[in-house]
């Protein structure tokens, strides 16, 4: 009984030409001037206070999106007592009703595809491309999950070696925390709230800071499919502000965390430090220092093709992307000759024109950060290549798709999760020494091979130490169920999302042993 992907709003197939595209754009133009709101979501309640903020598109400063009320001290005292006696009953609907509710939520999604994917590209500043994937991600969890659960949390007898009966049961843990990113804010929230709720936990949810109002409008849809209100609970918020509270509250029991190595480190650190109570699993997925291995007999154009889109698209924003690029000296010179030409045909910018291929960066630290370590190589005479931002763009935050020269991946000491490309050159004889140097960093999250060698495929698979390792192709964009995803090391815990060992991880074991 495998579950089937639907892939018919997947890349390539509605945006072959501009035609689809502007057709695409004019379905969610209603959307393009709507105002949404984030605040605070507890027990139904939208807790509104005094000290709205304005929140703006990070391609247009000048355009509002919406207003954020962020979760107050109160608001986390509140919405653990809430979630604490939502859980007891959520606990107790079967499993059947749970999977229900998630595909009605799944359908309510799709109905309201058009502002989804308007609001996916204001507040987030996604392409049209990414914005269509991102929903359809997010659908694609629910019916995963949903699956995974009506046919894998029901108890089953055990062997009886000495005659007693033995059940194994599944049930929910407690109360979830679910931290989710601002790079997939529909998706990676939508799968990590909707494998906790289907476990049996209730659920708080801490969205990233920048990307709050895509989660108001997910949770509002989720009380809308039927989630009864006291098991979810949402909480907008900085982390330095409400971070440690939530991480120290005694009634917690588990952490889904996607973000920074860093965040992830500090989680477990407060963690350890909740005296007398219990000890709570912790599932993270965090970055990458991914690399793509390219030897000589690789196809250039495809290597081409496959490096753009691996270290470009999604400006370069996903955890996934390709940072390290080693080239086998033979065919090198003529691959970055190509690259260059093909960077020269990206346009960066407002994500809603027509022909954009690259949108914004998150905010002005994170591209701050990005224009530093641009300097840095600059200085360091290893910036090989800048493209032309071709227009102004002083009206968002915006980076240069940049190719940056370097001689061994350990003069990176950070993730520079933006459209950098870092390029190597190696010899052949070299290639062990590549994988251990990749291996040593100690992240795991993709690596992606071009090569027409099996024997050189094959020896890279068996020793490099990634969770995601893609041969002749790009290295983004894994689909939920067949491509389960997910890092070792720096890069995270496992299991792998997407995958068939995720919903169980949110699930709490139970063992009955009757003498009959
Ligand atoms: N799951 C996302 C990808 O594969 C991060 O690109």
């Amino acid at each position: 009984d495998l579950y089937q992907p639907t892939r018919e709003n997947s890349e390539g197939v509605i945006l072959d030409s501009l035609q689809q595209r502007a057709q695409q754009l004019e379905k969610i133009e209603p959307f393009m001037h709507h105002q949404w709101q984030a605040a605070p979501l507890i027990n139904g309640e939208s807790v509104k206070s005094q000290s709205a903020e304005i929140t703006v598109s990070p391609f247009d400063l000048a355009r509002q999106t919406g207003q954020l009320c962020n979760a107050t001290e109160e608001d986390v005292r509140e919405a653990y007592a809430v979630t604490r006696a939502g859980f007891i009953s959520w606990n107790n609907h079967p499993v059947s009703e749970r999977a229900k509710i998630i595909q009605r939520f799944a359908t309510l999604l799709e109905e309201h595809r058009e502002e989804l994917i308007a609001l996916c590209m204001r507040e987030a500043g996604k392409t049209l491309r990414d914005a269509i994937n991102e929903i359809r991600e997010a659908v694609d969890f629910c019916y995963y999950y949903a699956h995974e659960a009506t046919n894998r949390l029901i108890s089953q007898p055990m062997p009886s070696v000495t005659g007693e009966e033995n059940i194994l049961s599944y049930e929910g843990r407690g109360i979830f925390l679910c931290i989710s990113p601002w790079n997939f804010p529909l998706a990676i929230w939508t799968g990590q709230v909707v494998a906790a709720l289907l476990a049996g936990n209730s659920v708080i949810s801490k969205p990233a800071a920048s990307t709050p109002l895509i989660a108001y409008r997910a949770t509002q849809l989720l009380l809308d499919a039927g989630i009864p209100k006291d098991a979810i609970a949402l909480l907008p918020g900085r982390s330095q502000e409400i971070g440690p509270q939530l991480t120290s509250d005694f009634r917690l029991s588990g952490v889904a965390f996607t973000g920074s190595t860093r965040s992830a480190t500090d989680i477990v650190r407060q963690l350890t430090l909740r005296d007398g109570a219990s000890i709570v699993p912790f599932i993270a997925e965090t970055g990458g220092q991914n690399a793509m291995i390219v030897d000589s007999t690789a196809l250039p154009e495809q290597v081409v093709k496959d490096v753009i889109e691996s270290a470009f698209n999604s400006a370069g924003q996903r955890c996934s992307a390709l940072r390290v690029l080693y080239l086998q000296e033979e065919t090198a010179e003529q691959i970055e000759a190509m690259l260059k030409g093909a960077i020269h045909t990206l346009k960066v910018g407002n994500p809603c024109e027509i022909d954009t291929d690259i949108g914004p960066i998150i905010n002005n630290n994170a591209m701050q950060g990005l224009h530093g370590h641009i300097e840095h190589c600059r200085e360091h005479r290893r910036l090989m290549f800048e493209a032309d931002l071709k227009e102004q763009h002083d009206t968002g935050y915006f980076v240069a798709p940049t190719l940056v020269r370097l001689h061994t991946i350990e003069e990176l000491s950070d993730e520079h999760f933006g459209p950098i490309l870092h390029i190597i050159h190696y010899q052949a004889d070299n290639l062990d020494r590549i994988i251990e140097e990749i291996n040593r960093t100690g992240y795991g999250l993709t690596l992606g091979v071009h090569s027409r060698n099996n024997q050189t495929i094959e020896h890279i698979c068996n020793h490099a130490r990634v969770g995601n390792i893609y041969i002749n192709r790009n290295q983004i964009g894994a689909i939920v169920s067949s491509q389960p995803f997910g890092g070792m090391g720096l890069s995270g815990t496992g299991p792998k999302a997407g995958g068939p060992n995720y919903l169980m991880s949110f699930a709490q074991e139970k063992t009955c042993s009757t003498n009959t």
